[in-house]
């Protein structure tokens, strides 16, 4: 978990966002949500996905939404900003939540969305009455332990609770190229096939609705990416190298090839905390 805590470290974080904000032509005190994108959606397809997550999570004003290994907030803020709920997220960079909860202040979501530092391994410490619904985005590939993570999800869930999980999963090798944004060598990294998420979120107490592969739609975005930096010959003021450090590009190339020659799939799954779950 320190691995894993290190490889997330962030310091000074607001000051470089800001710093970034102030170069692409922002002003870091009158922000919209829509400033912060390039920023903070920390996963693959960035806004485009968490707004389909939206749509498919269907909570509304007044529900209390989990989000699991939540980042700088980003997806939290669009969800609780969209539908008028409460999110909890939990994440185990102090950085992150630290800047997040800034970031959430200015964009005058701060009642509406609090971010916690912490280990999602340990979400009894967070909450004692169960949320209505979660999600965890790109968070599964830093667990290795994933059957109490799981577990321990369910459990701080209502019956019924619509949970959904976006993860790049493995196609089955156990080689993929790194470095990668979660992890720069294989020890840290710890994918799962499809397979193997069914059945670990079933024996969670899920029961699994759908199964999305998303691996052309995250290429054809990884693909705009790339073509848009170079026509622009430059990163951009703003984007996630100002979150990760200069080493962003080469592992979000790799995240390219290790799709091109299809050792992973993005995934996006459906699953709902089984009515008589025996997970308490
Ligand atoms: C790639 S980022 C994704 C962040 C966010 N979900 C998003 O999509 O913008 C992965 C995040 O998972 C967090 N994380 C990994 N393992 C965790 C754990 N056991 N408990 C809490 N957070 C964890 C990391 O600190 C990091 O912020």
């Amino acid at each position: 978990m320190t691995e894993v805590k290190e490889h997330y470290a962030a310091p000074n974080l607001i000051e470089r966002i800001d710093q970034a904000l102030v170069a692409a032509g922002k002003s870091p005190d009158s922000l919209q949500l829509a400033d912060l994108t390039p920023i903070d959606e920390f996963h693959l397809r960035g806004a485009m996905a968490t707004n389909e997550l939206i749509e498919l999570l269907d909570v509304s004003q007044g529900n209390r939404v989990l989000d699991v290994g939540s980042g700088l907030g980003g997806p939290a803020r669009r969800l609780a900003a969209a539908t008028g709920c409460h999110v909890t997220g939990v994440d185990l960079s102090e950085d992150f939540c630290l800047a997040g909860n800034e970031l959430s202040r200015r964009v005058g979501l701060a009642e509406q969305v609090n971010l916690e530092p912490g280990n999602a391994m340990q979400l009894e410490l967070f909450e004692s009455s169960p949320f209505d619904a979660a999600w965890s985005i790109h968070v599964g590939m830093n667990v290795e332990q994933k059957d109490s993570f799981y577990s321990g999800i369910a459990r701080v869930l209502s019956s019924g609770a619509r949970f959904l999980v976006f993860d790049i999963l493995s196609a089955g090798s156990d080689d993929i190229l790194f470095p990668v944004p979660w992890a720069d060598e294989p020890a840290h990294s710890f994918l799962a096939t499809v397979d193997e998420m069914s059945a670990l979120l079933k024996a969670a107490g899920f029961t699994i609705e759908r199964t999305v592969d998303q691996s052309a739609q995250c290429l054809a975005f990884l693909d705009e990416l790339f073509e848009r930096m170079k026509q622009e010959g430059s990163p951009p003021a703003l984007g996630l190298h100002v979150v990760t450090g200069p080493s962003f590009g080469e592992a979000i190339r790799t995240v390219r090839r290790n799709l091109v020659e299809g050792l992973v799939v993005p995934t996006v799954i459906h699953a709902r905390k089984s009515e008589r779950s025996s997970v308490r």
